[in-house]
């Protein structure tokens, strides 16, 4: 199934954005640390208001730690550091999370090398103070998607989902691999429109993502060919 595009970066507007440039970083910091910004995105989009696992980290540059506005999951712990996010700060929360504020909840070991940190740090400011777009976030938006991720129907047979797509086709899921989610957000689903995600040719496991809980149950029907 066509898999809607993953994650791309875009980096706008760095040639342009000179009279902001801030004197430690230069452009090909910030391109590099774009790279590296990937490892974070499984957790975190750049764009404002967008939470995942882990907060929105636009404008996380300057910001007093565990204030993202609309981000109600902080631990104790990161809310309770009363950290502002500086060049110093972020240096040490990358290099090992869990040795600057012991208890955090952000899954993610550290980045060791020096020179790693400090392009993903070019990038963080850059993307903080807009000189450089924030990408895509990791996930599609599921109001766009092609037929064939489009779920029209899900009947329920034995162990086994069939699941049907908007380009006629349909496929049989074992029960225990295909997973019901939620995306309430605006690049969630529209109501009644079902999408399904994750199915890759070889993949024997997907997740069809509804607007919100209580489409789920309606939408599937107990129904053998
Ligand atoms: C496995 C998921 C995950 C990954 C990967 C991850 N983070 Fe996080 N991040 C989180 C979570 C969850 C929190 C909130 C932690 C807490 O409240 O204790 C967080 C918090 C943060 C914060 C504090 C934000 C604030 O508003 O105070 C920053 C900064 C941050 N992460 C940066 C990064 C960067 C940069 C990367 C990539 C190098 C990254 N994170 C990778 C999940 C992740």
């Amino acid at each position: 199934m066509a898999l809607v595009s993953f994650v791309r970066i875009a980096l706008l507007g760095i040639a342009g954005g000179v009279s902001f440039v801030a004197p430690s970083y230069g452009a090909e910091d910030v391109e590099r640390g774009a790279q590296v910004s990937r490892s974070c995105m499984a957790c975190h989009s750049f764009s404002p208001g967008r939470h995942m696992t882990g907060p929105s980290l636009a404008g996380v540059w300057g910001r007093r730690a565990g204030t993202a506005a609309g981000f109600s999951r902080y631990s104790d712990a990161l809310k309770r550091s009363e950290i502002v996010w500086t060049e110093k700060s972020l240096d040490a929360w990358l290099r090992k999370p869990a040795a600057l504020i012991p208890g955090n909840t952000m899954l993610f070991d550290g980045i060791p090398d020096p020179g790693t940190r400090a392009d993903l740090l070019a990038y963080l400011q850059a993307v903080s103070e807009g000189r450089a777009s924030a990408p895509e976030r990791g996930l599609p938006n599921l109001k766009r998607v092609d037929a064939s991720s489009q779920v029209t129907a899900i009947r329920y047979c034995g162990d086994a989902y069939r699941v049907l797509t908007g380009d006629g086709k349909s496929r049989t899921w074992w029960e225990f691999n295909l997973r019901f989610k939620t995306d309430g957000s605006p690049d969630g689903p529209s109501t009644g429109k079902p999408v399904i995600v994750g199915s890759g040719m070889q993949g024997d496991r997907a997740a069809v993502v509804f607007s919100r809980p209580e489409e789920i149950s309606m939408f599937i029907r107990r129904e053998c060919p």
